[in-house]
């Protein structure tokens, strides 16, 4: 079975949400072979996430950048910089009005070389119709790179 992780930082709850919003947006186009997996960054294990076949990582914007325990993820892996070279992502980033952290996503997943899908989700408040369908497009480009 693969696994596509969806991975986020969270605190007032605004990223978690989206988050949410992607799992359910994503599984019922998954094929049975592939499962998602809802994994908050402070219960980051090295092990639950080295098998998993593409990433999906949401921060909230924080000083226009990633929150600490998002750039944690990054910092911690970096030794294992390889093993997720070419994996399948996109990010999504919530905000308060600014979203900067957008970019900072951005160049975290470039120096990890994912095969990383663009546009980056960024929001500043809970997802609307247009949102669903940017993220819908996403995941569809996401799984086209798993077959
Ligand atoms: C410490 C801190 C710094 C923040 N810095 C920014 C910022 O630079 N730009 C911005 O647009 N929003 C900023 N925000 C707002 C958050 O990005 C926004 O409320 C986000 O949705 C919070 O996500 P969460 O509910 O998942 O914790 C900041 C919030 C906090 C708590």
């Amino acid at each position: 079975m693969a696994k596509i992780t969806i991975l986020y930082y969270s605190k007032e709850g605004h990223t978690k949400a989206l988050a949410e919003v992607i799992k359910s947006i994503l599984d019922p186009m998954l094929p049975a072979r592939i499962q998602s997996e809802l994994v908050s960054a402070t219960t980051l294990n090295f092990e639950r996430l080295k098998d998993s076949a593409a990433f999906i990582l949401g921060s909230p914007d924080y000083f226009s950048y990633v929150a600490g325990y998002m750039k944690t993820f990054f910092d911690d892996l970096w030794e294992h910089r390889a093993i997720f070279k070419d994996r399948p992502a996109f990010g999504f980033i919530t905000h308060g009005g600014g979203g900067k952290a957008t970019k900072a996503l951005e160049d975290l997943c470039g120096s990890f070389k994912f095969n990383y899908i663009k546009p980056t989700i960024s929001t500043g408040k809970p997802a609307d119709e247009k949102l669903k369908t940017q993220i819908k497009a996403n995941c569809e480009k996401l799984l086209k790179l798993l077959k």
